[in-house]
């Protein structure tokens, strides 16, 4: 059978219906660590993070193109994505955060690429990025995982309707 292509009606999407949408996928939240031009640690919260690939080893995360030291990210060739347990509210709260002082408070280690991996995570993956793409207002930044860290065997933090929630407990 032959598939025809259908004209779509142009329409505007109302940005609030967007969002809200958008919003009803349920998501993990991950902290993306990197390092400044001059070596300081960077981090910011993350919940726009996907596998890309198994072979190779590929993931995927989006910036919004506002973020403080974007290039930290994108540019200067390793991150790692710590993904967050069930009782790292507060570190997700801290890196979504303004503050100079991110890494002040929270423990973590150096990873084998520089970056931080954060203490009390689910998992942690060393990448080196491989490609970016601007999409919009957001940059798509594709990173090769070169190591993984198993980190603690805990429920996962969530996001779902613009609030935290855990398993079984949706939109607490
Ligand atoms: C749960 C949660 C998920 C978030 N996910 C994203 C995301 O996927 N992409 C993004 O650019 N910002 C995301 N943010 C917002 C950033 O963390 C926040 O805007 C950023 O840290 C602002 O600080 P900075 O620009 O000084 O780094 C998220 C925030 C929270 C609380």
């Amino acid at each position: 059978m032959r598939h025809q292509a259908h004209e779509l009606p142009h329409m505007t999407v109302d940005s609030q219906d967007f969002r809200d949408a958008l919003s009803r996928f349920a998501s993990g939240v991950t902290v993306i660590t990197g390092l400044d031009s001059d070596g300081t640690p960077v981090g910011v919260t993350v919940s726009a993070f996907a596998s890309l690939s198994l072979d190779p080893p590929l993931v995927l995360f989006c910036l919004g193109l506002r973020t403080a030291k974007l290039d930290a990210y994108a540019s200067h060739g390793a991150v790692a994505v710590n993904i967050l347990a069930e009782d790292q509210h507060a570190v997700s709260e801290l890196f979504a955060s303004q503050r100079t002082d991110k890494f002040a408070t929270v423990g973590f280690c150096q990873g084998d690429n520089g970056c931080a991996v954060l203490d009390g995570c689910l998992a942690s993956l060393e990448c080196a990025i491989v490609n970016s793409h601007v999409g919009g207002d957001h940059l798509a930044i594709i990173g090769r995982v070169e190591r993984v860290h198993r980190g603690v065997a805990a429920a996962p933090l969530l996001r779902f309707r613009g609030r935290y929630a855990a398993l079984g407990n949706p939109g607490s």
